[in-house]
């Protein structure tokens, strides 16, 4: 399989210019197949000789790739339904004091926002707010006064994701670290767009989707707890599947593998279908995505800037960027052009909370004819 199949593998690629990977991407027709015939098989009936054994086969087989691609061990990977899981599980996993805060950034989806929101109530935890700004020294020192000795945990995106902007996690990570602060990292805008690599970032905790990217089934995301941390959570979040060994009268012990986060029945299909997607990225070559996503993106950028009245919100060097590109257009809505774009067949995604910006995001499957879509679409509205 090679990067141009992608495209002809991904129908609705026919119809839309599709900028819409950061929020739910099209699937592939082999992952969709695949995940299909896995749902056939596992719902004629899971007790039947033999359909459970594989199933599980399947999905252990995922978290092996899983964690290949982003240089863990598997038994460091917890596989579940989205990134929100992940942040949940670190933060309903941490002894709260009052007075004990947690530092966000200022651009965090709400998935990384409302549970910590929710304890601030519950537990009496103070929530600080880390401005993303285009400086990285300025971010860094402010990042540093935040920190104090009553900080728990940091929790932050790797890529952020209303401006695309790369967060220097390494400096985040090696600052919380000299104060013994452990840091989570949301992935869910860099898992798939940017290349990935957690012992590199040597982060805690990273959580992540499938179904954005990596183009994996809908309902697919990940969780990667580094071995050392996996005793440091408190099990708060488990069940039938979690323990190695449990009695009658309260005795548990709980599994040593990251796995013991997950539990009870679960649908496997999806998955696998989450393996198969990983078969065709790894077939195509990770470089290859990542060369392609940067430099049409670094296309779309010199595109969108052509546009008059247009400003663009996302860092112009790739390597502070990823695949997403925010923009405003002076004078319009962002409803306006999500609506207007809508009426071109080109997909892009409004800002919530913000009544001007407009997010695109790339991927491999996007070509030149769908940046001319988008620019002329653009054009026609100025
Ligand atoms: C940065 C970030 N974090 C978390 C999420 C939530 O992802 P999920 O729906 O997989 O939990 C999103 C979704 O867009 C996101 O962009």
């Amino acid at each position: 399989m090679q990067l141009s199949d992608v495209r002809r593998l991904t129908p609705i690629t026919q119809e839309f210019a599709y900028f819409q990977s950061s929020g739910f991407s099209p699937k592939m027709e082999p992952v969709i197949e695949e995940t299909n015939r896995w749902a056939r098989f596992q719902n004629a009936g899971g007790a039947a000789p033999g359909i459970n054994e594989k199933m599980l086969e399947g999905f252990e087989a995922t978290r092996e790739k899983v964690a290949r691609s982003m240089n863990a061990d598997s038994d460091e990977i917890v596989l579940g339904e989205n990134t929100t899981i992940g942040i949940n599980i670190v933060a309903n996993g941490i002894d709260w004091r009052a007075g004990d805060n947690v530092i966000l950034s200022d651009k965090e989806h709400p998935g990384n926002r409302i549970t910590w929101y929710s304890h601030v109530r519950r537990y009496g935890i103070e929530l600080r707010f880390l401005e993303v700004v285009h400086d990285e020294e300025l971010m860094l020192d402010q990042f540093e006064r935040l920190l104090d000795e009553r900080t728990r945990i940091v929790s932050v995106s790797h890529v952020c994701r209303r401006t695309g902007q790369r967060l220097p996690a390494r400096a985040l990570v090696d600052s919380a670290h000299d104060r013994g602060v452990p840091v989570l990292l949301d992935g869910a805008q860099a898992y798939g767009a940017v290349p990935l690599d957690v012992r590199a970032l040597d982060c805690d905790f990273y959580a992540f989707s499938g179904h954005k990217y990596i183009m994996a089934p809908q309902g697919t995301g990940g969780f990667y707890v580094r071995q050392d941390r996996i005793p440091w959570i408190q099990p708060s979040w488990i069940g039938s599947h979690s323990q190695k060994d449990f009695d009658l009268e309260g005795g548990l012990t709980l599994l040593d593998e990251a796995k013991r986060f997950e539990f009870g029945t679960r649908n496997l299909a999806d998955q696998v279908g989450w393996g198969k997607a990983l078969d065709c990225w790894e077939e195509i070559g990770w470089e290859n995505v990542f060369a392609y996503i940067e430099s049409y993106t670094d296309r779309a950028k010199e595109a969108l800037l052509a546009v008059p009245g247009l400003n663009l919100h996302t860092p112009l060097p790739y390597e502070r960027s990823s695949g997403i590109v925010t923009f405003s257009l002076e004078g319009k809505t962002s409803a306006e052009i999500q609506e207007h774009l809508k009426g071109e067949k080109v997909l892009v995604a409004p800002l919530e909370l913000d009544g001007s910006m407009i997010r695109v995001s790339t991927h491999v499957f996007n070509n030149g004819e769908d940046l001319e879509r988008l620019a002329a679409g653009l054009r026609g509205l100025t």
